[in-house]
């Protein structure tokens, strides 16, 4: 079975495939190349891949992603539905993204970002300690991803609820389902933390009508996607302070440009999608293992169900 290769725009990317080839000697990999010819490949293991791919190369039956946000995949054309889309579960991510979210949600609530600010200066100026039921945080999306985040700060002791579609409970976690218990879990949330999938039904959903549902003075933590977010909705309520801070992995646009506003911005923090990246040794195994299921006949894990999107 012949499989293509695509990450990203590079075209040689054999950091990947050598580990990729040795762990699946008996498929064929070929390198997606923007003007070669068709190769005839079953399978393509992709990040980002380029929009013709499936185009390109029609026998396509699977499509196995290198990272757990299938958003990219979904646009691309001549996706038939009889193609399936496999993510990557876990894979050494979501520890990743707890720690990006304690990382920052620490900054804020010790006040590491006050003891930043006026080191230069010289300043010996001791804080209040904290009161930590004050620091209520919400978690978006309960999946892979958000149960690790909220059960990693709710061993801190902090008080955090989960958002999902389905009210998704976990021990410890206070549990919201649909949009109809939104209300009441954003008005208890002065840390929010995105880990929500892009689809047609959650992209813009962090706009003025939600986030002015907030606490007033709080915090958003954006590691899901850049077009979750409506970027000038926060800029006008980081400047009416009804939120205090941002911490931004992702952006509609990537590389985020250099002469845009959030650069500058005193309250926004940013980095440059890194949350969690997808580790080489995890992926690799993973995806190998769900090619096998797959070349079996049989359904992989990780499977998008594509009515929802994720
Ligand atoms: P997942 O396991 O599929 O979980 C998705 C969660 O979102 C589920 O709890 C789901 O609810 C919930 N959800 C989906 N649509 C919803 C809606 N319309 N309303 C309410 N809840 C909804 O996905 P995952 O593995 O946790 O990954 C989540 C996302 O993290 C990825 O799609 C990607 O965008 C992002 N990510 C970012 C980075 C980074 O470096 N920044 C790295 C990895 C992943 P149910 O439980 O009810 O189905
Ligand atoms: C990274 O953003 C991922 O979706 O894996």
């Amino acid at each position: 079975m012949k499989a293509i290769f695509a990450y990203a725009d590079r075209i040689e990317s054999p950091t990947w495939i050598a580990p990729l080839q040795a762990a699946l000697p008996e498929v064929e990999f070929h390198h997606w190349r923007p003007d070669g010819p068709p190769v005839g490949a079953e399978l393509a293991i992709v990040w980002n891949p380029p929009r013709d791919l499936l185009r390109r190369e029609p026998g396509v039956r699977a499509v196995f992603n290198l990272g757990a946000g299938v958003d990219a995949l979904l646009g691309l054309d001549g996706l038939r539905d009889d193609i399936q889309l496999v993510r990557l579960e876990d894979a050494g991510m979501a520890v990743q993204m707890a720690e990006y979210a304690a990382y920052a949600l620490i900054r804020a609530s010790r006040q590491f970002d006050v003891y930043e600010g006026v080191q230069a200066s010289g300043t010996w100026a001791p804080q209040p300690a904290i009161r930590r039921k004050e620091w209520t945080v919400g978690v978006l999306g309960m999946g892979v991803m958000g149960a690790r985040v909220a059960q990693t700060l709710a061993a801190m002791d902090y008080p955090v609820a989960g958002w999902s579609r389905s009210g998704k409970a976990l021990p410890g976690i206070e549990s919201f389902g649909g949009r109809e218990q939104l209300p009441a879990f954003l008005a208890r949330t002065r840390v929010l933390v995105n880990t929500l999938p892009l689809t047609d039904d959650t992209r813009n959903f962090l706009c003025r009508e939600t986030l002015s549902q907030l606490m007033q003075g709080s915090y958003l933590v954006n590691i899901g996607r850049g077009d979750h977010l409506v970027e000038e909705d926060l800029l006008a309520l980081l400047e009416t302070g009804h939120l205090k801070g941002a911490t931004l992995d992702v952006f509609r646009t990537e590389p985020l440009p250099s002469d845009h506003p959030f650069w500058t911005h005193p309250a926004i923090t940013i980095t440059p999608h890194v949350a969690a990246a997808s580790l080489k040794e995890e992926s690799v195994t993973q995806i190998a293992d769900k090619v096998r299921v797959f070349m079996r006949g049989e359904r992989p894990t990780g499977l998008v169900a594509r009515s929802k999107g994720y």
